[in-house]
């Protein structure tokens, strides 16, 4: 439970929760979309609606009625594979009463698996990776005519800029806008490479022109996605990975994160902007400049972390060290001082000593993280680490080591917001709280959930709270006049 209490609101794989999609209208057929892992997925389901919608499908929550079930798959920890078999085996049953019905894999699990998805679950017809998602009306049709349709194919150029994601399941105030797609860093630990793969950046004028049309819409926040964003570039002719290899005039041209960051915050200054995920191998000053200079740029940074051991981080090829890591820490507290801090941590890496995970838990010391995600190492097929190194610290040792961190980081957020109590924040507010229908729920710049009061507030205000209690996770307050 110490787990739940960490893990926040927003993501992800993290916490596997499924979202269906629902948009009624008179379309003919009916489409069942359910998203599983990070919120980059969550995304695509948004682009894979608009696609299908294109191709006269609605969308429905309702399996009874979906003509085609589309499950959006994560591979990351074993876990959420697991998840999602048992998900095919409720959607099989489904359909031995609903013959007609036609059931999808997306994702990275598609891309992981490929056709032995078809053999390994009889019941799957169609599996599609997640660059070929433009390829699905046709592939539907593959299995329409008594085939089972498969498209795994990986692209380099793939960004599905031109498309206008469907916002479905969400709440009229904060939207994901995808900037880059896969990921080039090739962490000894992680499928994502694999499942997603080469990194590619997004046209910055069609996610400006995106972010716009949600503001006009009357979003209120949307978070830039990308696995690794602090390499996102743009040069007049296209994204290019190297910036010491283009020419001086495409160098002048060239757009890097810092600079998408301020033409999003400049074309929406009343919506507030996120981003996920840094590397902190790559997170540079000028990015927290653009950050300080900016007040609708949120004050909230997730940096994973995922080892505080100089020597698991060189056996993670994460391409920093653990002093590396402090002087970005150094950097985010002298450049913007309020702003909150987050990690992803593994517990139980290949070869991690006792003195390896205190060396997590001292870091974690020195950083005092707002929250967190913690994970125990999960082995993947096919990554390195799978390949070269052996996965020898014992579950029970790794789950030990994995309750400790989260104890701590349940202290740390405790700690960070009863800094908050006291205090008036500014709260975007997102929606009625979980807990009761007579309370909003929000966030401050910083993250953190709010929870206060409702009187004649609606979803999408920004409103002043007055913070009196606090748990590790959420701040409880009343309204104030600003
Ligand atoms: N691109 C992001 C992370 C994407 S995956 C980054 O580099 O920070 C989200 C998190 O899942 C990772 O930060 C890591 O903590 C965790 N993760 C990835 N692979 C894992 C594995 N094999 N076992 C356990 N946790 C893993
Ligand atoms: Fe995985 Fe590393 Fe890429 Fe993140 S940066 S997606 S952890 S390979
Ligand atoms: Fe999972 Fe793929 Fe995201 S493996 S975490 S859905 S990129």
């Amino acid at each position: 439970m110490l787990e739940e209490k960490a893990v926040k609101e927003m993501d992800e794989s993290r916490q596997g929760e499924a979202l269906k999609l629902e948009n009624q209208d008179n379309k003919s057929r009916k489409v069942l979309i359910e998203s599983y892992g990070c919120q980059m997925n969550f995304s695509d389901s948004e682009i894979v609606a608009s696609i299908l919608e294109d191709n006269g499908y609605a969308t429905t929550r309702n399996a009874e009625e979906a003509d085609l079930v589309l499950i959006n798959t994560c591979s990351i920890r074993e876990k959420a594979e697991q998840t999602v078999r048992k998900r095919l085996d409720f959607y099989n049953s489904v359909k031995k009463q609903q013959p007609s019905m036609t059931v999808g894999v997306l994702g990275c699990m598609a891309e992981r698996l490929k056709s032995k998805f078809l053999e390994e679950e009889k019941l799957v017809d169609l599996v599609v990776g997640p660059d070929a998602y433009r390829d699905l009306p046709g592939l539907v049709e593959e299995v329409k005519d008594g085939r089972k349709a498969v498209n795994v194919i990986l692209s380099k150029e793939e960004t599905y800029a031109d498309i206008s994601p469907v916002r479905l399941g969400g709440n009229g105030v904060t939207a994901f806008v995808s900037i880059m797609r896969g990921c080039d860093n090739m962490c000894t630990f992680c499928v994502v490479p694999f499942t997603r793969g080469r990194e590619r950046s997004r046209d910055p004028e069609s996610i400006v022109n995106e972010v716009k049309d949600l503001a006009e819409k009357g979003y209120k926040e949307v978070t830039l996605l990308g696995q690794n964003v602090d390499s996102f570039l743009w040069y007049g002719g296209g994204p290019k990975k190297d910036f010491k290899k283009l020419t001086e005039e495409e160098r002048e041209s060239s757009v890097n994160f810092a600079g998408l960051l301020g033409m999003v915050a400049q074309a929406a200054p009343n919506v507030r902007v996120r981003f996920s995920t840094s590397h902190p191998k790559d997170m540079t000053d000028e990015v927290l400049h653009v950050m300080a200079a900016h007040k609708n740029i949120c004050k909230y940074i997730h940096l994973p972390v995922q080892s505080g051991s100089s020597r698991v981080l060189e056996l993670m090829n994460r391409g920093y060290t653990s002093d590396w890591y402090k002087n970005r820490i150094e950097a985010i507290r002298r450049i913007i001082p309020e702003c909150a801090i987050s990690q992803d941590i593994i517990a139980g890496f290949c070869s991690e000593t006792e003195e390896d995970h205190q060396a997590t838990l001292d870091l974690m010391d020195y950083v005092k993280y707002d929250f967190g995600y913690m994970f125990m190492y999960s082995e993947r097929p096919n990554t390195v680490a799978q390949k070269k190194f052996v996965d020898d610290v014992p579950h029970d040792v790794k789950k030990r080591r994995l309750s400790e961190i989260i104890e701590k980081q349940n202290q740390h957020s405790l700690e960070r917001n009863k800094t908050y109590v006291g205090k008036v924040h500014e709260v975007l507010i997102e929606g009625l709280s979980k807990r009761s229908d007579q309370e909003w729920y929000g966030r401050t710049t910083q993250n953190t959930v709010v929870v206060f009061p409702k009187s004649d507030e609606k979803p999408g205000d920004y409103v002043h709270v007055k913070v009196h209690d606090c748990t590790a996770a959420t701040l409880l307050g009343k309204r104030v006049e600003g």
